[in-house]
């Protein structure tokens, strides 16, 4: 592929939004050793994608500009590095591109064999890539932070998903279930039904005061909250939880941590838990065949094709997704 250009989009400087994005012609990116060459099937956005845009984890990421954003592709494998073992030419796989390169808005990405995963024919392309930062944050939160058994062998805990409408809280709420859970969820009106469909027990308009006030309709007490929504203070969740309740709150901003540092240092045994989602391909795997053997599915809120990217970015900065969304090349 040296020397062969492909349709990417990138922008060159921070803030902008949707009208900073710029389409442009690039080379195909070589795989180094241990990397794959993949020609895109399908990527999908996540917030993080645009506020890295907007500057919030300036000057880390990205590292220099322009900058091809987005993480979360899946497509089919057409050149290898010479230490690549496990994929061959052909194959078709999801993978996670890391938030320093990049390069999901676009024909061909390279991406590391280690968070290269095979994607079954089973799975669409849009069903695999949407499993990447969100699918893995739920399964990260829920099992790693909560200690929730999605084999049914804990113990039963009452669980709070907030915003279970979105990439991540669509995902908490199925995964949730595959466990010995009562869900309470929290979205908008519009999407009660939806959630309820997910496999949520009990759902709360986020608008209403039972909503905002997180209050589960049974009277139960959350041993966790997978907490996906912009921040709500700790005097909210408090009275919420049970004796050993933890808040896991994927969106942590100055005041949950110093929530979550004051806990520990009190050991209070209700805790605040910051979640950073670490990518791990052994997860990844795992969040596949379930969506293979019909047990998760991604939802698909809406599919742009790569011309038209500026839409997909302007309604993920909207805030109103219900699901994924999806860009395909
Ligand atoms: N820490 C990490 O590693 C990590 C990983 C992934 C994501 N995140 C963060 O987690 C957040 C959620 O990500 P996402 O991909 O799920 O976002 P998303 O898909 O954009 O979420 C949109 C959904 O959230 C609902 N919503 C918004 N505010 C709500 C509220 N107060 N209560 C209930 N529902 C609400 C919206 O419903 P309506 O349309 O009805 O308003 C919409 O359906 C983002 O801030 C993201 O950056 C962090």
């Amino acid at each position: 592929m040296a020397g062969k250009l492909m349709h990417a989009v990138q922008y060159d400087s921070y803030g902008g939004g949707a009208a900073g994005l710029k389409h442009v012609e690039v080379p195909v990116p070589t795989p180094e050793k241990d990397e794959v060459l993949l020609k895109l099937e399908a990527t999908t956005l996540n917030p993080i994608d645009w506020k890295i845009q907007e500057g919030v984890l300036r000057p880390l990421l990205p590292p220099k500009f322009p900058h091809i954003p987005c993480t979360d592709v899946a497509g089919e494998v057409v050149e290898v590095g010479s230490g690549v073992k496990n994929f061959r030419t052909g194959d078709k796989v999801v993978s996670f591109l890391r938030h320093s390169t990049g390069g999901g808005l676009a024909e061909f990405a390279v991406a590391k064999e280690s968070l290269t995963v095979a994607r079954p024919s089973e799975v669409s392309a849009a069903e695999a890539a949407g499993l990447l930062v969100a699918g893995l944050t739920a399964h990260q939160a829920l099992t790693q932070s909560a200690g929730i058994k999605l084999d049914r062998s804990g113990e039963q805990a009452n669980v709070l998903i907030t915003a279970a409408s979105g990439g991540v809280g669509h995902y908490a709420v199925q995964l949730a279930k595959l466990g010995n859970t009562h869900v309470t969820a929290t979205c908008g009106a519009r999407n009660m039904e939806f959630v309820k469909s997910l496999g949520a027990d009990e759902v709360l308009d986020y608008k209403t005061p039972e909503g905002t006030a997180l209050k589960s309709p049974s009277g139960r007490k959350y041993d966790a909250v997978i907490h996906c929504a912009a921040a709500v203070p700790w005097s909210t969740f408090e009275p919420n939880l049970s004796e050993k309740g933890k808040v896991i709150d994927i969106t942590p901003g100055v005041n949950a941590m110093m929530t979550s540092a004051l806990k520990k240092l009190t050991f209070s045994k209700k805790q605040l838990v910051p979640l950073l989602m670490i990518p791990e391909a052994e997860n990844l795997d795992y969040l596949v065949k379930q969506v293979k053997e019909g047990k998760l599915k991604t939802v698909i809120d809406s599919k742009h094709p790569l011309s038209e990217a500026e839409c997909a970015w302007a309604k993920s900065i909207g805030g109103h997704a219900t699901g994924k969304v999806i860009v395909e090349p």
